[in-house]
């Protein structure tokens, strides 16, 4: 007998459901939770006060930015801080993502970029930029000679993120959540070392300089972690306002222009 649901349907519904947050199967048949249970709890025996457990003990809490200072410091290599990364427990953003979005690019480049948040895309693959926005990103930088996969430092960029997993429905990240992995973005920059950073988007405006309003702040060179640092307009914008294309070019002949005074 053929069976009632197509392969590719099913995959379809299997995909529905992940896009709308669903992380695990957990049983075939719905399990009614106001059901009265057919038999009685069995009734407890008092244990005498000797034996007896000790009280629970208190939830610690736990300082998430501490925690990820300690673990973001402790690494002295990129390989050191992606797998700090992944044993970082307290994000909750790890739970809903399927990969890790740790970085892709250069690691010799002059130029590194910081984005907000991986998308479906990025995901999926495990590599920040590579959806929509981040062929724009390519073209972006390929008009002034530059571009993640060139061996060469001075034209070479290496790109992440602020977040190195995705927020579920593309949600804004929130502040704690920013700030909990703000430790792990200092400490690669520190690694890497470029001479000048980008910031694409709000929230790596948030995180990097700890504002808001990047359509304000961008082509306006700033400081951050020792290093001249410039804000830009996201490529997922410009997809959607193409007009401020012309914005974006302006900063990047501005970024072309300081690597030139600095090389
Ligand atoms: N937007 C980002 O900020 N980063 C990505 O990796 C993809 C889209």
């Amino acid at each position: 007998m053929e069976s009632a649901l197509d392969y590719f349907a099913a995959e379809a519904l299997l995909t529905w459901q992940v896009e709308l947050g669903a992380t695990e199967a957990i049983l075939d048949t719905p399990v009614d939770r106001y059901e009265t249970p057919k038999q009685a709890p069995k009734a407890t025996v008092a244990t005498p006060a000797s034996v007896a457990e000790p009280a629970a003990a208190k939830p610690v809490e736990v300082d998430a930015v501490a925690e990820a200072k300690k673990a973001a410091q402790g690494v002295s290599d990129l390989d050191g801080l992606q797998d700090a990364l992944a044993a970082f427990e307290l994000c909750e953003l790890k739970r809903g993502a399927r990969n890790l979005v740790f970085a892709d690019g250069n690691p010799a480049a002059r130029v590194m970029i910081i984005g907000d948040a991986p998308g479906r895309d990025e995901d999926r693959e495990g590599k920040p930029f590579v959806g929509a926005a981040g062929t724009l990103l390519d073209r972006m930088f390929g008009a002034i000679d530059m571009g993640r996969d060139v061996p060469l430092s001075k034209d070479a960029i290496y790109i992440t993120n602020v977040l190195p997993w995705r927020p579920p429905q593309n949600r804004d990240p929130k502040p704690a959540e920013i700030a909990m992995l703000r430790p792990f973005v200092e400490r690669h920059v520190e690694i890497v070392a470029p001479d000048v950073i980008v910031l694409m988007g709000n929230v790596a405006g948030e995180a990097v300089l700890g504002k808001r309003g990047i359509t304000r702040m961008r082509g306006t060179w700033q400081e951050a972690f020792g290093k001249p640092v410039l804000p830009m307009l996201h490529p997922a914008y410009l997809l959607r306002q193409p007009r401020a294309k012309r914005e974006a070019w302006a900063d990047l002949l501005s970024l072309k222009a300081k690597l030139e005074d600095t090389a």
